[in-house]
């Protein structure tokens, strides 16, 4: 099947002098919670860690406290249910992944901790070329990006008479025609509070960027750190060059 190749964009944090663009952070968080978390968990993410998307804490525990989380046994050797903490992680939606394919006609929703950075190394990008900060970085949010906004093209005769039921064709779908998740998100469906446009579009830039930040969240940072690191190593090499010359001054 013809696999077609996810456009690339502007990313934030693409480049040497990546970093995050907070408010779009914040709108990935909202599209996840209010549409992706339905099928979709982010175990590896705490609440807590929300707070590096500009929310205090006082925020962050209202946060949590607006879910439902399992805990337990407690000394009956219960489990028991009670409302989310800062310390908690993201719940998922389905208790284990056989009921998580039950729900979805076979094909379980996979956790969206790490799927940025998972679909960029299957896409061909070794995660190591993820430190030299080139393009090839933000291959996963291309993908998410394609994925999210590809559900509106016709597919081709042949593949259109070989769909399975319950599948949606997707051409950018990397492992196949057509997937088992349905168009996840419309126009309109989420509202922005800061006035960025309520488009498939949109949602589908900023759930991404969200995601690449859940995959890598101390991306910035540590390209912060390397150009301040590349100064260092460029005065310490002027500094080796001057002591090298006094040394040696005088001799032939
Ligand atoms: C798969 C993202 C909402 C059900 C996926 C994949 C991604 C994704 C990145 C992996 C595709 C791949 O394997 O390359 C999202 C986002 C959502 C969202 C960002 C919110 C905007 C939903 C919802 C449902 C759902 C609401 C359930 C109704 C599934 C299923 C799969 C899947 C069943 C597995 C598809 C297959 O392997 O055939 N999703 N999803 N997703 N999603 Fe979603």
């Amino acid at each position: 099947y013809p696999l077609r190749h996810p456009e690339q964009l502007n990313w934030s944090f693409a480049g040497p002098f990546g970093h995050w663009d907070v408010a779009q952070l914040q709108r990935g968080l909202k599209v996840y919670k209010e549409v992706c978390s339905a099928c979709h968990g982010m175990r590896l993410v705490a609440f807590r860690n929300l707070e590096a998307l500009g929310y205090s804490e006082a925020q962050v525990k209202a946060f949590a406290a607006e879910y439902t989380v399992q805990d337990g046994p407690n000394g009956d050797g219960e489990m028991f249910e009670r409302p989310g903490i800062p310390s908690d992680y993201f719940p998922s939606p389905f208790p284990n992944t056989a009921a998580a394919a039950a729900a979805n006609g076979g094909a379980a929703p996979p956790d969206l901790s790490l799927i940025a950075k998972a679909r960029a190394v299957e896409r061909g990008f070794p995660t190591f070329v993820f430190d030299l900060g080139t393009q090839y970085q933000e291959a996963g949010p291309d993908y998410i990006h394609a994925l999210l906004t590809g559900y509106d093209q016709e597919p081709p005769q042949a593949i259109a008479e070989s769909l399975q039921p319950g599948t949606y064709y997707n051409p950018y779908f990397i492992s196949g025609p057509a997937l088992a998740m349905p168009p996840p998100i419309g126009d309109d469906q989420v509202e922005y509070p800061d006035g960025s446009p309520q488009t498939v579009d949109q949602y589908s830039r900023d759930v991404a960027a969200f995601m690449m930040w859940a995959a890598e969240p101390h991306l910035a940072e540590r390209k912060a750190t390397g150009f301040v690191v590349m100064i260092f190593l460029v005065v310490f090499a002027g500094l080796l060059f001057a002591v090298k010359r006094r040394v040696w001054a005088g001799t032939a």
